[in-house]
């Protein structure tokens, strides 16, 4: 059977370029949702919540922090962009982070990351610059960008 674990991890294994290192081990992941205090959302192909027995075509993974809620990742799988879907699942994250009690959305990306756009568009704005934060594989240094996104 499929669990929520795998249908993260298939989405992860497409989705990032390794040439960034930015993906997440299996066991990084399962650490991370055996804090009480991370929080993921599946989307399907047709823009809804995963439900069993579907596969997602996306996911985010979250921290929830005192009024705030990071975004620690999110990814739809190469075939499924471009529809909508990384928006939908930021929409189900406003909604479910207000319902844990965020004032405020933020999350940091590498600098030159085309999801800018979609975080823009979403309403994130800059709010800080980490200079060469990030270290690819290869050894370049990147420059971290963070950003914030008011839940009124
Ligand atoms: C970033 C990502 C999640 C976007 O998912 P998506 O489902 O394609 O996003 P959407 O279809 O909801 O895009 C909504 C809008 O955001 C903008 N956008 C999204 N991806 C974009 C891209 N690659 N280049 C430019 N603009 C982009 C566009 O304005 C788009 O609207 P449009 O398609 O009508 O022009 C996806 O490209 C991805 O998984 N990338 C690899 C992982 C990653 O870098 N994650 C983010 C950092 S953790």
């Amino acid at each position: 059977m499929i669990d929520d674990l795998d249908r993260i991890m298939a989405v992860m294994a497409s989705s990032f370029d390794p040439a960034w290192g930015e993906a997440w081990n299996r066991r990084q992941v399962e650490d991370a949702l055996a804090f009480g205090n991370c929080h993921y959302f599946l989307i399907s192909v047709e823009g809804k919540a995963v439900v069993e027995p579907e596969a997602a075509a996306g996911f985010s993974l979250s921290r929830t922090g005192y009024e705030e809620e990071e975004l620690l990742l999110l990814a739809v799988a190469p075939e499924y962009r471009r529809l909508g879907l990384g928006r939908s699942i930021l929409d189900a994250l406003k909604l479910a982070a207000a319902g844990r009690g965020a004032k405020r959305l933020l999350l940091e990306m590498r600098k030159g990351n085309p999801a800018q756009s979609l975080y823009s568009g979403f309403g994130f704005y800059q709010i800080g610059e980490r200079k060469e934060y990030y270290r690819t594989p290869a050894g370049n240094r990147i420059d971290a960008l963070t950003f914030a996104c008011d839940i009124v």
